[in-house]
């Protein structure tokens, strides 16, 4: 029953998610967009998997009753959670973030020397260590959870003196490590792009495993992709009056009006 014309859903805790949305919407232009934030239970990165599985599981339902044809889980602490068990109950294909980063991070690291940025839950989790090790059995992979930048990005502060200064001290502590490839391993990170890439000023690649899904997408798609249409919808649990305040500075010149979501 999947056909071209279904929309692909986007799910984040919060705003996090907007920056893989922003690359599939570069990649796929014709694509229909449903986008979904559980931002009233923001931040996931603090809960028990068991509670984030949970969470998850109740959006997947709302994505599948809009007949979607495809669910990205943009966020990696919902990936560590609830990816099997969604690929499990979904009829239609579900992708997390967490293996196209640790794929790419693999394949882009000659020292085998990764770390991965993330929540105290992806951290605790352990899934790229476990996702990185698929693909570089001898990689050695250090973790380090940031659960400020986090909360920086929610609430759009991603262009200040403090979010160079939180964004420095996580890199210090890796680059203690003797590490060659960053990770990128939360969704909200990506917002803070321009300060990563001049504070890691060459020491390092960066993974951003939110575009490796982007791009993983049309494989998982295959002729089910939509070449005219190009919308894009909005939905929370939370305050939509702030989710489109935090969206507007987060992706300027993109108007977002959301829909408020109540289970
Ligand atoms: C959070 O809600 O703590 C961020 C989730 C994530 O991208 O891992």
């Amino acid at each position: 029953w999947l056909a071209t014309s279904q929309p692909i859903a986007i799910f984040d805790s919060g705003e996090g998610g907007l920056t893989v949305l922003k690359r599939a919407w570069a990649l796929y232009p014709g694509e229909d967009f449903i986008y979904g934030a559980d931002s009233s239970h923001f931040p996931y990165g603090s809960r028990s998997l068991d509670n984030v599985r949970e969470l998850f599981l109740r959006f997947l339902d709302f994505f599948l009753d809009q007949h979607v044809k495809a669910v990205v889980i943009a966020c990696n602490t919902a990936t560590a959670a609830a990816l099997e068990e969604a690929q499990r109950r979904s009829p239609v294909p579900v992708i997390g973030v967490v293996d196209p980063g640790a794929h790419r991070a693999a394949r882009l690291s000659s020292s085998g020397r990764i770390a991965v940025l993330s929540t105290y839950a992806t951290y605790q989790s352990e899934v790229y260590r476990y996702a990185i090790a698929r693909y570089n059995e001898g990689a050695q992979v250090v973790q380090h959870p940031c659960p400020v930048l986090v909360t920086m990005a929610e609430s759009g502060d991603t262009d200040t003196e403090q979010a160079r200064l939180a964004v420095r001290e996580c890199l210090t502590t890796v680059f203690r490590e003797d590490v060659d490839t960053v990770v990128l391993g939360c969704t909200h990170f990506p917002h803070m792009e321009r300060i990563f890439y001049q504070e890691v000023a060459g020491r390092a690649e960066i993974v951003d495993p939110g575009y490796e899904t982007a791009k993983h997408l049309t494989a998982v798609l295959g002729p089910l992709k939509q070449q005219e249409g190009g919308t894009m919808r909005f939905y929370t649990t939370g305050q939509t009056e702030e989710f489109d305040r935090i969206s507007a500075v987060l992706w300027p010149g993109m108007t977002i009006r959301a829909t408020a979501l109540q289970w």
